[in-house]
């Protein structure tokens, strides 16, 4: 080598290290300007989980939002502080926490809906306990649809549920017999596509953020043949009736026309993807289990998953291409919460659910979530997708 050319190998050495912290920089929350940079660009839903020892929960089980059967520290869950100490590292960037002041503090005035079935309630449950370390006068809030809720007095923020498992209306209807007797056993459950559930038909002005889901209703195990789902379409049963999927397609498709119609555009809209149930060795009413203490390996996904292997937990793809399909073109946000949460067997009540007899009665809960646990990375995600939005549009 020249000794002339020297110098300049040390210069070219120093630049390139140079450059190369800088860009490190701009993965840490050092800053907010990289902050803002890594997270528009940023897909959180892809990455893996790392055990982060220092990684603990924002709340335990004296949060007064707790439901009981998902209180595992209460409950006494096995090897729970093992299982919350993952954390969820996207590829390429960095999951800032949620920080409860200021993410309270941006929101100041403004609400927060969540509409669906019991998972959106349980990512409820997380986000008010977290939110609550903010403001510990936090208090119950429900008011006529929602289903249970808090409010924020230092911030004026409310943010609550609504129930509506399937989205659209739907109703037992007992079959009646010749002498117009209801005996109660034989009957059908009436869901009309085209009619959002009462519990969130009206709510349009109220928030100024909503996260929609609608997930495992969708199953033959809550609608069987002797009492199916039966799809009516202007106060009409549609011929040919549809299957469960193209059901599931047709009231989606229906509930979006109507949000994007009734609620304002400035509300941002989220749709979250449907959260995999964990049963293993069948399914929750044949035994199925999900006593794990660590999460999956990404090497095991399909084979738990994929419609194709047809396993017992294939629901959650299923729906979510349906899902997917019809949510293109739509002013609503996807949000996958699915493939992060496929990897977190270990992350369920399991047989602990504060209930003497309550696995003999239902089975494991392989489908609900701990809390403290996997629910508060969606808190995570979905706090900095609505910072974001907000960024974006100065809505809030
Ligand atoms: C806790 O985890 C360890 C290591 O995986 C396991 O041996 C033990 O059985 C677990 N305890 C419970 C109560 O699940
Ligand atoms: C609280 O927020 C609501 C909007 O959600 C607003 O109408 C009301 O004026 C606010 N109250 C105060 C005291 O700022
Ligand atoms: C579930 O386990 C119980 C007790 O071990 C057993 O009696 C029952 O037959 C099992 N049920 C199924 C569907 O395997």
């Amino acid at each position: 080598m020249s000794p002339k050319l020297f110098p300049y190998l040390i210069l070219l050495t120093l630049a390139s290290i140079y450059l190369f912290s800088s860009l490190i920089s701009l993965h840490t929350p050092s800053s907010s300007t990289s902050q803002l940079l890594s997270i528009s660009n940023c897909n959180f839903f892809k990455g893996k989980w790392v055990f982060d020892p220092n990684h603990t929960p924002l709340y335990d089980d004296t949060c007064p939002f707790h439901r009981n059967a998902w209180n595992c520290i209460r409950n006494q869950r096995g090897n729970l502080s093992l299982i919350n100490s993952w954390k969820w590292v996207p590829r390429g960037c960095h999951l800032p926490r949620i920080d409860p002041f200021r993410f309270l503090g941006v929101m100041r005035n403004n609400n927060v809906g969540f509409v669906g079935d019991s998972l959106n309630e349980n990512f409820l449950v997380s986000f008010l306990c977290i939110l609550r370390v903010a403001d510990e006068g936090a208090r119950k809030w429900k008011k006529k649809g929602a289903w249970r809720g808090a409010y924020f007095p230092k911030f004026n923020v409310t943010v609550a549920y609504h129930r509506a498992v399937l989205l659209s209306k739907y109703q037992w209807q007992p079959k009646q017999s010749e002498a117009g007797i209801q005996d109660g056993s034989e009957g059908i459950h009436r869901v009309d596509v085209d009619v959002p559930a009462d519990e969130w038909a009206k709510i349009a002005g109220f928030y100024d953020v909503l996260l929609f889901n609608t997930g495992h209703w969708w199953n033959f195990d809550k609608f069987p043949k002797e009492k199916p789902l039966v799809f009516y379409k202007a106060g009409k049963p549609i011929v040919p009736p549809p299957e469960m999927l193209d059901g599931l397609e047709i009231v989606i498709g229906n509930m979006i026309a109507y949000i994007e119609k009734e609620f304002p555009r400035n509300t941002l809209k989220f749709w979250r993807l449907v959260s995999p149930r964990h049963f293993y060795g069948g399914d929750w009413n044949q035994n199925g289990s999900c006593l794990f203490n660590k999460p999956l390996e990404e090497n095991e996904l399909d084979l738990w998953f994929e419609p194709r292997n047809n396993g017992v937990n294939k629901e959650a793809r299923q729906m979510n291409s349906v899902i997917q399909k019809v949510l293109q073109g739509t002013n609503i946000q996807l949000v996958d919460f699915t493939h992060l949460s496929e990897f977190r067997a270990d992350a369920h009540p399991a047989i602990w659910l504060g209930k003497k007899d309550a696995v003999a009665i239902w089975g494991q809960d392989c489908l609900h979530w701990c809390l403290p646990g996997l629910p508060d990375t969606w808190v995570d995600i979905l706090s900095q997708l609505i910072l974001d939005g907000h960024g974006r549009t100065g809505r809030l």
